[in-house]
């Protein structure tokens, strides 16, 4: 019997609700399929600097870097607001990403037919959408030197060097390959120095890929094309800023933020995680919605572990769950035959993997 070491990554707030429900869909698919998962579980974020006082433990890397793959929940509430910034869960992130190497950031969003009223955007925009943001994750504003604060001035500096801008654009073109074949790269040329770099290096990449269609577009106005006309995307390559922002915007096209996964990748284990945060104001109730966290075990399935037969039956779960009318709190308003709690849903998507 095939055996997989995953480890999991609690976190704080809605982190250990999501990731259970994640855990009990694994091990419903893993029957299934005839494997078996073994799970070990390491601390991160605002849990980690409570228990041992550093927000990323020297463990948590060992752990991770023993396992094919690390199932994550979330980081961060205000609890730890006030640390010093090297203290803080977000920094604990930051550093793990860093550690592991993983500069691919892939972020899918897909509006589910289902749930095409939830959007905030009309019906018509949104059906059909099905992008993918592929966000550098370990370089540009997040990392760069020199950064300081003084009591009157702070400052961060985007670097991107051209390796650094090649290995992402490299991914970005690969997965293209694997879908539409058009590539938007998102950059801000028009004043940047870093921009102009990017844009220069992702030509030079394109021409590897001489089936792939490139345009480029501002960041200011991709954030815009997102919501005037969604469907005209199918990869877009962005810097870490600018990810993290479009890749937000771009899940409200789907309806909730509650819904979406990622995959962070590099040449060494990846990280698979919802892409939405702790929401500590509603932890603890059992509303949370467990579907960013099971398709992100999903896209652990595909991509760390080469079981696309195992992950196309949980999406294929997920899509039935939903089609039937089952809602957790932030879709009940939309088309919810039966309003379900977190571990309820956990469950019935569960039961529909091992039929
Ligand atoms: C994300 C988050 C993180 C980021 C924070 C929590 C450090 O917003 O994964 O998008 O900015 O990368
Ligand atoms: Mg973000």
């Amino acid at each position: 019997m095939k055996h997989y070491k995953i480890a999991l990554i609690k976190g704080d707030g809605i982190g250990p609700e999501v990731i259970d429900e994640a855990v009990k869909v694994l091990d419903s698919v893993a029957a299934f399929a005839g494997f078996h998962f073994e799970y070990e579980e390491a601390l991160m974020g605002g849990i980690a600097y409570d228990i041992t006082g550093d927000p990323l433990p020297k463990e948590t890397i060992e752990i991770a870097l023993k396992s094919d793959a690390v199932l994550f929940g979330a980081i961060g509430g205000e609890k730890w607001d006030k640390l010093e910034r090297e203290l803080r869960p977000e920094s604990g992130l930051l550093r793990f990403r860093k550690e592991l190497g993983v500069y691919a950031n892939l972020r899918p969003a897909t509006v589910y037919d289902e749930l095409v009223n939830a959007s905030s955007l009309k019906p018509s925009v949104v059906s059909g959408v099905d992008l993918v943001v592929v966000r550098e994750l370990i370089g540009g504003l997040y990392f760069g030197e020199p950064k300081g604060r003084t009591d009157d001035k702070g400052w961060n500096t985007m670097v991107y060097t051209r390796s650094e801008i090649k290995r992402i654009a490299h991914k970005a073109f690969e997965i293209a390959m694997t879908r539409k074949k058009i590539v938007c790269s998102v950059d801000k040329a028009n004043v940047l120095e870093v921009s102009q770099l990017w844009r220069e290096v992702v030509i030079e990449v394109s021409s590897e890929y001489p089936e792939v269609e490139l345009s480029h577009m501002y960041v200011d106005n991709a954030a815009m094309q997102l919501i005037r006309n969604p469907k005209q995307f199918d990869v877009m390559l962005t810097g870490n800023i600018f990810g993290d922002i479009l890749s937000d915007e771009s899940s409200m096209l789907s309806g909730s933020i509650g819904l979406l996964p990622s995959a962070s990748i590099g040449s060494k284990i990846g990280v698979y995680e919802p892409i939405h945060g702790s929401a500590p104001d509603i932890a603890g109730q059992g509303i949370a919605n467990p579907i960013a966290t099971i398709a992100s075990a999903s896209m652990m399935l595909r991509y760390a572990l080469g079981e696309a037969k195992a992950a196309d039956k949980i999406d294929a779960s997920i899509k039935r769950t939903l089609k039937e009318g089952y809602r957790t709190h932030d879709l009940a308003q939309f088309d919810a035959k039966e309003v379900c709690s977190t571990s309820e849903m956990g469950s019935i998507i569960a039961n529909y993997v091992s039929k």
